[in-house]
């Protein structure tokens, strides 16, 4: 079901997204770590102000890539302002997406989605859209907050996932977020 999004976080609190405090809670390196690997190629949407995407980028190397994709070029901004002249400058592609289209082309070995997938107005269309740029083996690491989807709406987005042609393969344990992994089915 498609329905209007009125949740998008803003620009004006990244600075809620990327500092020391979140960094000390939710470390980037060791939420990424059993998942990605030197030479990936990664597809990160809701990439926000970049809080991962700087660590994706760095552990992925310059054989791999990371595709940032966000619906506000405020937030894509951010990122170019903090790679710029840095060695990790050539790995990343910013991409600014529309609300119901990601609109990007080649296939991946990881999608990343970290506190996004809420604030989707048409989740169906997301999916599927993930399923055709996902390698055969490739994995979707998704993880919600508690405070915005509840356990039922969190199934439901699985539920979601699964009609598009989406498994799932694992359930970190990350309270008190909740997350899983997918694979295709
Ligand atoms: C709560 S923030 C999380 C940012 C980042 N993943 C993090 O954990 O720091 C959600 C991000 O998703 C983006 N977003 C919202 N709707 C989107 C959509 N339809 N497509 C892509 N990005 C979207 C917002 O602009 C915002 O940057």
């Amino acid at each position: 079901m498609t329905s209007r999004n009125t949740h998008v976080c803003p620009v004006q609190l990244s600075g809620s997204l990327d500092n020391r405090i979140r960094k000390w809670l939710q470390n980037p390196q060791k939420i990424l770590a059993p998942y990605v690997r030197e030479g990936m190629d990664v597809l990160e949407v809701g990439c926000g102000p970049g809080f991962f995407t700087l660590d994706l980028a760095w552990m992925v190397g310059n054989s791999g890539k990371v595709v940032a994709v966000d619906l506000q070029e405020g937030m894509l901004e951010q990122i170019r302002e903090k790679i710029r002249g840095s060695e990790i400058e050539q790995n990343v592609e910013l991409h600014q997406c529309t609300e119901d289209r990601i609109g990007v082309s080649g296939s991946f070995d990881l999608v990343f989605l970290f506190y996004v997938v809420h604030e989707l107005p048409d989740k169906e269309s997301f999916f599927s859209e993930l399923v055709s740029v996902l390698k055969d083996g490739g994995r979707i690491y998704m993880e919600e907050p508690p405070f915005h989807v509840s356990k039922r709406e969190f199934e439901e987005s699985l539920r979601i996932a699964g009609d598009a042609g989406l498994r799932v393969a694992d359930r970190p344990g990350r309270f008190p977020d909740r997350a899983a992994v997918l694979e295709k089915a």
